[in-house]
């Protein structure tokens, strides 16, 4: 099968993305917005670019009703997001925060997501976060109409104490996407099985 890319849909160019590129990393995204409000969402149109300066793309779609996902209002107006990578222990409230909310109803709080602050005026993360990466807005990259391409620059990173050790050979399994589903080592786990 020969699929010219110029002859697609978008949904079609999305579908073979969703399923060729995998398993994707993916980013569990802390914000909070210019009102106070914490919002955390997970982005799988991850990947990181440069280790030095490190930096990170986020790549947006639009919310069903066409307006700009909140997480990508927050970072482009507060300059800060906290990425988070997840594991097993944090799987379901990953899952089930993607749910679309109104902007002023924090995810945190609607999915009792209990937050902290780890590393000081970076945005909190969920307390069973085993690490993750505190950034600042770097730049935002015009690629089409659908997408919008943000750079996050890392400028901390938290590994917590208990997988920590100074040679970085800690065991930690971040989980990834593959489809619609999900990986954790050689284990898949369909997204049904977490509603
Ligand atoms: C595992 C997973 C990965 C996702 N990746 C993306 C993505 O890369 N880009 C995107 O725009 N939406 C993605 N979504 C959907 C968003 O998480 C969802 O639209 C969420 O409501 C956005 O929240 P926000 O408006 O609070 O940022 C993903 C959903 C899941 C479950």
């Amino acid at each position: 099968m020969q699929i010219k890319l110029n002859d697609c849909s978008m949904l079609l160019k999305y579908n073979l993305i969703n399923q060729i590129v995998t398993p994707r990393p993916i980013a569990w995204i802390s914000t909070v917005s210019e009102d106070g409000v914490i919002n955390i969402a997970p982005y799988d149109f991850f990947a990181p670019l440069s280790s030095d300066p490190m930096v990170f793309a986020v790549s947006f779609f639009s919310k069903s009703d066409g307006s700009l996902k909140d997480t990508f209002t927050n970072i482009v107006k507060t300059k800060r997001a906290s990425i988070c990578l997840c594991d097993l222990s944090v799987l379901k409230a990953m899952h089930k925060s993607a749910q679309e909310l109104d902007s002023k109803q924090s995810e945190a709080a609607y999915f009792d997501i209990a937050m902290e602050v780890v590393i000081q005026d970076y945005p909190p993360v969920p307390k069973e976060i085993k690490a993750a990466f505190m950034c600042e807005y770097y730049d935002l990259l015009p690629i089409g109409q659908i997408n919008k391409v943000l750079l996050l620059e890392a400028k901390e990173c938290f590994i917590q104490d208990s997988i920590y050790k100074s040679n970085l050979d800690f065991n930690f399994k971040a989980i990834a996407r593959v489809g619609s589903n999900y990986l954790i080592g050689t284990n898949f786990i369909s997204q049904n099985e977490l509603s």
